[in-house]
């Protein structure tokens, strides 16, 4: 049933000869395919110069709106291109009226720019409510319910927990905004590319994600997704010359916003992040977000049981339907370990008192015995 050729997708990531490579969660490998379109991007910087914008750049960029709509199940114009997470929140939730509804929820299991970006907001008068995680691995919808009122603007948190891997049910949580007049924003950094999403089904707000971990395209790109109805009712207060539905008028005295998202893309894009992204997302297209999570749930089944099986403390969700492609391991020393496993060119990540450590798919099962039995050899003892 599995017609992948998996092994001839490894051949795609060079670098993963050079390394025991399990560290997509902090970064994912540069592809072939990723290169040479940068290496486009400059040959034709070179023979067009400034003709390339309207030539062959913002063409690019549009069909990478294309190619990022396809893999979510949006439309290409709900579909904003940005540099990064934090300026693609700052951009949509400058346009949120805060004064009618004051409270954003989030989580204590968020990536901290979520966090950081409405706990800036106070002296607006936001009131930001971080809810703590019971088990340190998920946090319970019912957390969610006992908050979630009238006074809520926004259900701002991760599909995939960076801490602990966990999948939350988005669509639970769109509901239960949606049931109070408020909006889900999604932080799915940890989860495009390799846990697959439809926006429509699971009636998400607004998403925003980004091309460096599993969408393989590298820093200074990310994709901002928003909901068609939402977009008009939208005014950015971050925003500039790109936003502009004639942006080349230069008229500076009227702000008319494009009838799309791509309201929310205030300046000149970082185009050689565009190429490398854009790549990075036909590839997972092309082998299907579905394909792409069978492969990476059997590999990190694979390594869930070698850990267990040696006696490692996992911060693991029970049901594996909620398992994604970050394990956690609970270690005294995880900067020691990372390092001295680096040594061995076997790459993982550290977090605060455990390892993170995450097979794609184009990761083997061979690889999860090399880190697991490098593991035991310099933790024995110790766990
Ligand atoms: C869940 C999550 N959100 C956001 C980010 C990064 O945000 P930004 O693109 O603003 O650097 C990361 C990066 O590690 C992340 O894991």
């Amino acid at each position: 049933m599995n017609q992948i050729d998996w092994a001839g997708w490894r051949e795609e990531f060079p670098g993963l000869r050079l390394s025991t490579y399990l560290n997509t969660v902090s970064l994912g490998q540069l592809s072939r395919r990723s290169r040479a379109a940068m290496v486009h991007f400059m040959d034709l910087w070179t023979e067009t110069g400034s003709a390339a914008w309207y030539a062959y750049w913002l063409k690019e960029q549009q069909a990478t709106r294309e190619e990022f709509a396809r893999l979510i199940g949006a439309d290409p114009q709900e579909v904003a291109i940005m540099p990064n997470v934090s300026s693609a929140l700052g951009a949509v939730s400058s346009s949120l009226d805060f004064a009618k509804r004051s409270q954003v929820v989030t989580t204590a299991l968020d990536f901290p720019t979520l966090t950081y970006h409405f706990l800036a907001k106070d002296r607006e008068g936001l009131e930001s409510v971080i809810l703590a995680s019971p088990d340190g691995i998920q946090v319970p919808l019912a957390a969610f319910e006992r908050v979630v009122s009238a006074k809520t603007a926004l259900i701002a948190t991760s599909r995939v927990y960076f801490t602990t891997g966990f999948i939350q049910d988005v669509a639970a949580l769109a509901q239960l905004a949606h049931r109070n007049g408020a909006l889900l924003l999604v932080d799915d950094y940890q989860a495009t590319g390799q846990v697959p999403i439809d926006v429509r089904r699971t009636e998400v707000d607004i998403l925003i994600t980004g091309g460096l971990k599993w969408l393989i395209g590298g820093p200074g790109i990310a994709y901002l997704y928003v909901r068609r109805e939402l977009i008009q009712s939208l005014k950015p207060t971050v925003t500039g010359w790109f936003s502009h539905a004639r942006q080349f008028d230069f008229d500076p005295h009227h702000l008319e916003f494009r009838e799309d998202a791509r309201r929310f893309e205030a300046g000149t894009p970082s185009v050689a992040s565009i190429y490398a992204g854009r790549a990075g997302l036909q590839i997972i297209n092309e082998i299907g977000a579905v394909n792409v999570r069978r492969r990476s749930a059997e590999l990190r089944e694979d390594l869930v049981g070698r850990l267990t099986e040696r006696g490692y403390r996992l911060r693991l969700p029970a049901d594996p339907d909620t398992r994604s492609g970050i394990t956690i391991v609970e270690l005294e020393d995880p900067m020691a370990v990372t390092r001295a496993l680096a040594e061995r060119r076997i790459i993982v990540d550290k977090r605060p008192g455990a390892v993170r450590i995450s097979p794609y798919f184009y990761n083997t099962t061979e690889e999860n015995e090399i880190v697991v039995e490098a593991l035991t050899e310099l933790t024995r003892g110790s766990w």
